[in-house]
């Protein structure tokens, strides 16, 4: 307690003695992002466009190299252009040095992976490994804010991880800075986000990372470091259900014929619900949902109170391809396995969602290898991201094509996966003209029914009525 005290006024003397006259004059500060992935590249290209000093972390030399010399290796609208900006403007750098790193910066951000383990609980190897390196040169006192998402309490970890390895007594702080970035808008929702959250037990510290995002309009919510923690994966938890909601309701429409549209409108409409994340598919994939629900469950275990609710909500979500596969099986297939023999299948779309070249938990991998293991052939084709699936759905039986309408040839029905915008677009009389069987299934209500009664084309989509001409 004593320790904490003296911390606090320690830490509070030197911003008002040393740092406190250049924040006044510059209002800029110096950043240090440790991980060059998702979250770190877009934190590190923001905080520089505000005028920051940043300098940009990673292990991999590789990859260092290449965003030194205007390089990006992520797909995200506006990254490399928000990179490049601040590249050439010397307001960020790239190095694999965390010594230099971290000297210069009193803030320095955790960006690192918390992958998912195989019981579900989430790896923090790569933090504990950020947080003892950090810790190994301080020099000076350092905010540390944690931006990966993790479990409640791993901002403690932190701390003791830091303690543990520091080389001589040092004066820091820990906090946890949650992000909210969609792949996708990632930059637009760090410029224009609904909420900042900022969690920590030092208000100083609180403070100071404040003063960062002061230029953004929107509420700042202040908490300790386990609400802080914990907002993150209850929001995801809550968006995640509300999908899996809408997707029961929508089996629930696939067997009486109500329309899923028309009661998400309904549903949407109340205030209270909002429309947004009542989209019917085949489910939620990604690099974050799938990962977070499954350590928010795994969570509530450990502390002895199961969320159920979560339970379900990751039950619903995996049972939405066998569900589809079977409708497909009912339609083209054969009684006997391997049920899709002699088909072939077009496969629209294969990044977990649109304007992201991601795969990581998606549905059309998942589904690409059910139709494949009853036997059928796969055509497919996505805009951006056939380069990364090549490397994932190795089987002779798929064919990469370099259009919708020459994926869908001779083909025995097609199926879209991701709602691509330029999907909206097709001249589907043309991609139905030439298959086996004009047969689409939508498994992102990309169409209107009424559009496909119009063109006679035979149509299945989710919790819609079918369509036959
Ligand atoms: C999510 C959160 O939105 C973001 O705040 C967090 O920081 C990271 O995780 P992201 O994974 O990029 O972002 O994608 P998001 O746009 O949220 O979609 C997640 C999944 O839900 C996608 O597979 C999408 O297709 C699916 N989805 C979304 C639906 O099936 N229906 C909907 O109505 C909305």
């Amino acid at each position: 307690m004593l320790l904490t005290f003296i911390k606090y006024i320690s830490t509070y003397d030197y911003f008002e003695n040393q740092t406190n006259l250049k924040w006044e004059i510059k209002n800029l500060m110096n950043i240090c992002v440790v991980g060059c992935g998702y979250v770190g590249l877009v934190t590190a290209a923001a905080f520089a466009d505000f005028g920051n000093d940043v300098v940009a972390l990673d292990v991999d030399k590789k990859k260092i190299k290449s965003l030194s010399s205007g390089g990006c290796p992520i797909y995200e609208p506006g990254l490399k252009e928000l990179l490049e900006r601040n590249r050439k403007a010397k307001r960020i750098r790239f190095t694999t040095s965390i010594s230099s790193a971290v000297h210069k910066s009193e803030i320095i951000f955790i960006c690192v992976a918390t992958p998912s383990k195989r019981d579900g609980s989430t790896d923090l190897s790569q933090i504990k490994v950020a947080a003892s390196q950090i810790a190994k040169n301080i020099n000076n006192p350092k905010i540390i804010v944690n931006k990966s998402t993790v479990p409640i309490g791993t901002g403690e970890l932190v701390e003791k991880v830091i303690n543990k390895n520091l080389n001589k007594p040092a004066l820091f702080d820990v906090v946890s800075n949650p992000e909210f970035l969609r792949e996708g808008q990632a930059i637009r929702d760090f410029f224009e986000p609904d909420r900042i959250v900022i969690g920590s037990n030092s208000e100083i510290a609180a403070a100071k990372v404040k003063e960062l995002y002061k230029t953004l309009k929107c509420p700042v919510i202040s908490t300790d470091l386990y609400s802080a923690e914990l907002i993150k994966y209850a929001s995801n938890a809550f968006l995640a259900t509300k999908i899996s909601f809408i997707n029961s309701i929508a089996n629930i429409c696939e067997t009486t014929n109500a329309n899923i549209d028309d009661i998400a409108l309904g549903l949407g409409s109340d205030k209270r619900i909002g429309h947004d994340f009542l989209q019917a598919g085949l489910g939620f994939g990604g690099s974050c949902f799938p990962k977070d629900l499954q350590s928010l469950l795994s969570t509530s275990i450990e502390l002895k109170d199961p969320l159920k609710i979560i339970k379900e909500v990751i039950e619903q979500n995996r049972i939405r391809v066998p569900r589809i596969l079977n409708r497909i099986i009912k339609r083209i297939g054969l009684s006997k396995k391997p049920r899709l023999y002699g088909k072939t299948i077009s496969v629209l779309g294969l990044a977990f969602k649109p304007n992201t070249d991601d795969l990581r938990e998606a549905k059309s991998i998942e589904l690409c290898n059910a139709i494949l293991k009853e036997g059928a052939n796969i055509n497919t084709y996505d805009p951006i991201a056939m380069k990364k699936a090549k490397s994932i759905l190795k089987s002779k039986k798929v064919n990469f094509c370099k259009d919708p309408y020459s994926a869908s040839k001779n083909t025995d029905l097609a199926i879209f996966i991701t709602e691509w915008p330029e999907f909206k677009q097709l001249d589907l009389k043309r991609l139905t003209k030439n298959m086996t069987n004009a047969i689409i299934f939508d498994g992102r209500n990309i169409y209107d029914v009424k559009e496909m009664e119009k063109l006679k084309i035979e149509y299945h989509s989710i919790g819609r009525p079918s369509y036959y001409p």
